[in-house]
């Protein structure tokens, strides 16, 4: 791969194979960094995830007054562990200056519900990207908890917090969102009286399982997690496990090439994130998992990722929150064989970029046969794409898909704007480039 200033070209490959780990969990990262800072007590994370998002985070708590400091791991190959000097609960303090959340709707949106609950004025930024993205989700349930939340126009950042002390709600959002729903147990947790979030679909319980890493008792029944106000966390030690959605890039790449066999070890394997692996398996493909470990309540270990036959793959809408990340690159299985149709995903328009528009316009750009739809896309199977110059638009998730799209085209592909990576995954080039020289 020739890479120059932010763009990168990619070759073809003829397969992947071998063996990695991929980048901490960005999700869990912050879920453990945001609680950290409202914990008594210091916490240790390792394996924090190495990407702007979750540093962005790291920046904005300590700016709230939390003392945050990195240290090298004892294994080089680790990246810096993260200590984190709680401030107890409602115990942060006004920062110096807006709260700069970066590319990072899960640091605006749980960092929101942090703050909240404290008694001070703070307006929350994010770049051009988070600048577009809705809020109106979190200012309605923070709102109603007590707290004073206004926005930009279209309810859309900088938003402003003028929190206090609230009280607890039953919430029912009508979308759903893990963000949203840890926006309102975060804030749920230093209210008075027991909050309730009722979700129309599951999504990913990482705040779950945290705050119960950290001591606090979560009472979950069904689709509804019960949370009472006012319980003290621990600071604690953790580690992170692998990140699913970074695995998902070089899965797909394994699922969708010849001859492939990739096997990411160390890996989260929570079963609200498992989607892409039942995906995988009608797609196909060669599915093995082994969970060899738990760590701090979330389930880790090693998936492994073998090439076999490649079927048409129908996505329905309630499939849809389990793989909201991973979609993008779902969507290039479509350009190897096989057809992805998508439906219900509506959502994707607003991530980091449109990313229904975009990845439909990127994959065209090289060569494929797809169409957009209001709330999904297809990409039909037959056409080879040959490469070409796509622009990942500012998104970290485009980027890679492409990546994984140029593997299977007749000639190069150049990625513009390819430094979007990370945001999530700084090493995702060297990553493929070694599996691809592998295979
Ligand atoms: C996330 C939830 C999802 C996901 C995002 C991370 C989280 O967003 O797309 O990348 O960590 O809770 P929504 O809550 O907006 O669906």
């Amino acid at each position: 791969m020739m890479r120059v200033a932010d763009r990168i070209a990619v070759p073809p490959a003829r397969a992947v194979t071998g063996e990695l780990r991929v980048p901490g969990d960005k999700s869990i990262s912050h879920r453990y960094a945001l609680l950290a800072a409202i914990a008594d007590g210091p916490s240790m994370i390792a394996n924090y995830a190495p990407g702007a998002d979750c540093a962005s985070t790291l920046a904005c708590l300590a700016s709230l007054g939390a003392i945050v400091s990195r240290t090298p791991a004892p294994d080089d190959a680790d990246p810096p562990i993260v200590a984190i000097q709680g401030r107890g609960l409602r115990g942060l303090v006004t920062p110096s200056g807006p709260l700069d959340c970066g590319n990072s709707g899960s640091t605006m949106r749980m960092l929101g519900g942090v703050i909240a609950a404290h008694p001070f004025i703070s307006t929350l930024v994010g770049d051009a990207s988070l600048s577009r993205r809705p809020m109106r989700r979190i200012i309605g349930p923070l709102t109603q908890m007590g707290a004073t939340v206004t926005a930009g126009p279209g309810d859309r950042p900088p938003v402003v917090i003028h929190g206090g002390q609230l009280a607890a709600i039953h919430f029912a959002p009508d979308t759903p969102s893990a963000q949203v729903k840890s926006a309102v147990l975060l804030a749920g947790l230093q209210a008075t009286g027991d909050t309730r979030v009722s979700e129309p679909a599951s999504t990913r319980d990482h705040t779950e399982r945290a705050l119960a890493a950290f001591g606090a008792a979560v009472a979950v029944v069904g689709r509804s997690i019960t949370l009472r106000g006012g319980q003290r966390l621990s600071g604690r030690v953790l580690r992170v496990p692998g990140d699913l959605s970074s695995a998902a890039f070089m899965a797909v790449a394994a699922a969708a090439l010849t001859g492939s066999d990739v096997t990411i070890s160390d890996v989260g394997l929570n079963p609200s994130r498992a989607g892409l692996l039942d995906l995988l398996r009608r797609f196909g493909a060669q599915v093995e998992t082994v969970v060899e470990d738990e760590w701090n309540g979330e389930p880790v270990g090693r998936l492994r990722v073998r090439h076999s036959v490649m079927r048409d793959l129908v996505i329905a809408p309630e499939e849809v929150p389990e793989v909201i990340d991973e979609l993008p690159v779902l969507a290039t299985l479509g350009t190897f064989g096989g057809s992805v149709t998508v439906s219900g995903a509506s959502e994707l328009r607003v991530k980091e970029s449109d990313r229904i528009a975009e990845l439909v316009a990127g994959l065209r750009a090289m060569g494929a046969d797809a169409d957009e739809r209001p709330d999904g896309f297809q990409v039909r199977s037959g056409a080879r794409l040959t490469g070409g110059t796509v622009h990942a638009n500012h998104d970290h998730r485009l980027a890679m898909a492409f990546a994984i799209a140029a593997l299977g085209a007749t000639g190069p592909t150049l990625i513009e704007g390819a430094d979007a990576v990370a945001v999530s995954y700084p090493a995702f080039f060297e990553d493929l480039e070694r599996l691809a020289r592998e295979g």
